[in-house]
């Protein structure tokens, strides 16, 4: 598989930790760091539960919403974590999704983990990532990324008209610099929602980062 549907994409995607390692609820995060929101270990243990190589645990959807107000959906990989609760998509700058972000970055993110039978339901906006810290962090995600997975944005614009004679290279032309429609879009998490579907009644539950992430239980 080529493209952003190949897993190998990244040289190096986000480590799961093996099969049969602690569970992430019962680790404690390292001294000196803050403590990671509690639906983070939830999400972890549903993708572990989901399978290391199954794409839905690298999957997700992204909504937004477009200029003439109605809503824009599609699919993006997980690009890992960026703190406790912001985590980073990679896009190309040119596409509708990075116009429609300029004007309302507001965003919400879809994951249903399907064999975990649960759906995580994460809103928050769109960080600006700005100067050389913005930088050292496109060039991070830039190196992580396979030959192959970096060709996508030597691609001609998503979403023009065809061209017959366009090109669509297997992999990025050698010693091309990093391309400015290279974008990291890095969310920052103000709402989660998870609803489990695995017994009688199902459970939602909600979390906000306005009430330090404290766990409210909702009708399902
Ligand atoms: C499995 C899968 C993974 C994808 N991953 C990404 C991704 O990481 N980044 C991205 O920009 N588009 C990704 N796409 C393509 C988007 O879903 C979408 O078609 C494209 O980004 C154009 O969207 P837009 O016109 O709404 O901007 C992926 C598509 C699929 C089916």
């Amino acid at each position: 598989m080529r493209g952003w549907a190949s897993l190998e994409g990244s040289r190096s995607p986000e480590p799961l930790p093996p099969a049969d390692g602690p569970p992430e609820a019962s680790r404690s995060s390292p001294p000196g760091l803050p403590s990671l929101p509690p639906w983070r270990p939830l999400l972890r243990g549903a993708r572990e539960r989901e399978g290391k190589r199954s794409p839905q645990s690298r999957w997700l959807q992204l909504a937004t919403v477009a200029a003439d107000g109605t809503p824009r959906l599609r699919t993006l990989v997980f690009r890992g974590w960026a703190d406790g609760a912001a985590l980073d998509l990679l896009t190309d700058g040119r596409s509708a999704k990075a116009v429609e972000l300029v004007r309302q970055p507001q965003v919400e993110l879809c994951w249903l983990l399907p064999r975990a039978r649960c759906q995580f339901r994460l809103r928050g906006s769109l960080e600006e990532l700005r100067g050389v810290d913005g930088q050292v962090e496109r060039e991070r995600h830039w190196q992580r990324l396979s030959p192959s997975g970096r060709a996508l944005w030597a691609w001609p614009e998503p979403g023009a008209p065809l061209a017959p004679e366009a090109a669509f290279p297997e992999v990025w032309p050698d010693a091309a610099p990093l391309p400015d429609h290279f974008h990291l879009l890095r969310v920052a998490l103000d709402r989660v929602e998870l609803l489990e579907l695995l017994g009688h009644p199902h459970r939602r539950r909600r979390w906000r980062r306005e009430t330090d992430w404290a766990e409210e239980s909702l009708n399902p």
